[in-house]
């Protein structure tokens, strides 16, 4: 058994430096051996639930596609797919596919319930996303700076622009301060992590050795950066009527060349979990853009589509990673 066997991954803080690292050797391992054609299927008669009480695109097809590649067979439950939350409570939902299947994904917006699922499941528990934390995400993020660096990962620096109040931000912060990168969280006060989130990345960070920053101004935040990083500014969930507010706030926050240019790194890389809004001429968000006047997104089209832009690797790398939790927990 791997050291991680029979482990939930609920969220990046429930493991050692030692362990997330490890994870991200499986995961580049894995990567390697399935573009070689070697890949071993560990996972052969493994049963693994996907329950998702908010869409995805990358996430599912990332569990879906990294199952399958090592002999698993995947459930996808949507959002009006199981009685869960419904007809039927979390614990009683987690005590019966926990009899059938060999590990559970959820993604939803409450921490509180993949964690209940865990309490109850008998079987490792994945956070696919909740409100608080992304946690697979980190993984794939994590690993496309590493291939796009020289840098031991405790030299990486990176800046995270926008809304840093919910999963991204608080996981950016929390993952760097766990293995000792220089974080830098760039956003309006108001648009902070939670001070309960701040205090425990800078307890991680006393131990790891990390940087780490929370600051307004963009000039100091991105210097020296290694990769700049931002997200959308309303998450699943939230309701549109904050789109107003969250432009007016958060414009000046926008990755343009610009806040690149300020990095003084002409090889500054950009991240985005995705799905982003970056090109007005979609008709995604649209409605949305032309109710606030079609001011700025989150990124430029030009920094998205620019040779800066890494985020179809870090994509791509959300099945690598999500492979590796599988792999390392039920392998
Ligand atoms: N980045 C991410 O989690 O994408 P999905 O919402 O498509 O899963
Ligand atoms: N903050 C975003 C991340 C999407 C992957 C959301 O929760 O919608």
């Amino acid at each position: 058994p791997t050291p991680l066997a029979g482990r939930h991954f609920l969220k990046e803080a429930d493991f050692t430096a030692e362990e997330f690292r490890g994870l991200l050797e499986l995961a580049a391992e894995l990567k390697a051996a399935k573009r070689a054609g070697t890949e071993t299927p560990y996972l052969r008669g493994k049963n693994i639930a996907l329950i998702f009480e908010k869409t995805s695109t990358r996430t599912r097809c990332a569990f879906e596609v990294a199952a399958a590649d090592q002999g698993a067979s995947t459930t996808y439950l949507d959002p009006s797919g199981s009685h869960m939350g419904h007809k039927e409570s979390v614990k009683d939902t987690a005590r019966v596919l926990g009899r059938m299947y060999d590990g559970i994904e959820y993604r939803g917006d409450s921490q509180a319930k993949v964690e209940e699922l865990a309490a109850y499941a008998g079987v490792p528990v994945f956070n696919g996303l909740t409100d608080d934390w992304h946690p697979t995400q980190m993984l794939a993020d994590v690993l496309t700076m590493t291939e796009h660096s020289d840098k031991p990962l405790t030299d990486i620096a990176f800046a995270y622009l926008g809304d840093a109040r919910f999963n991204m931000g608080n996981s950016y912060l929390v993952t760097a301060a766990l293995l000792g990168m220089d974080v830098r969280i760039v956003a309006p006060k108001t648009y902070w992590p939670a001070q309960e989130v701040v205090d425990r990345a800078r307890e991680l960070a006393a131990a790891s050795g990390a940087r780490v920053t929370l600051t307004e101004e963009i000039s100091e935040g991105v210097a020296g950066a290694d990769f700049v990083a931002t997200d959308v500014w309303v998450s699943m969930g939230e309701p549109k009527e904050v789109w107003g507010e969250r432009i007016a706030a958060l414009a000046p926050y926008a990755v343009t060349m610009d806040v690149l240019r300020a990095t003084g790194n002409p090889d500054v890389g950009f991240l985005h979990c995705l799905p982003a809004f970056h090109d007005l001429g979609t008709a995604v968000g649209r409605d949305v853009y032309e109710a606030h006047g079609l001011q700025s997104l989150e990124v430029t089209d030009e920094v998205f589509e620019s040779a800066h832009s890494l985020v179809f690797d870090e994509a791509e790398n959300r099945m690598h990673t999500i492979k590796a939790v599988l792999v390392a927990t039920l392998g």
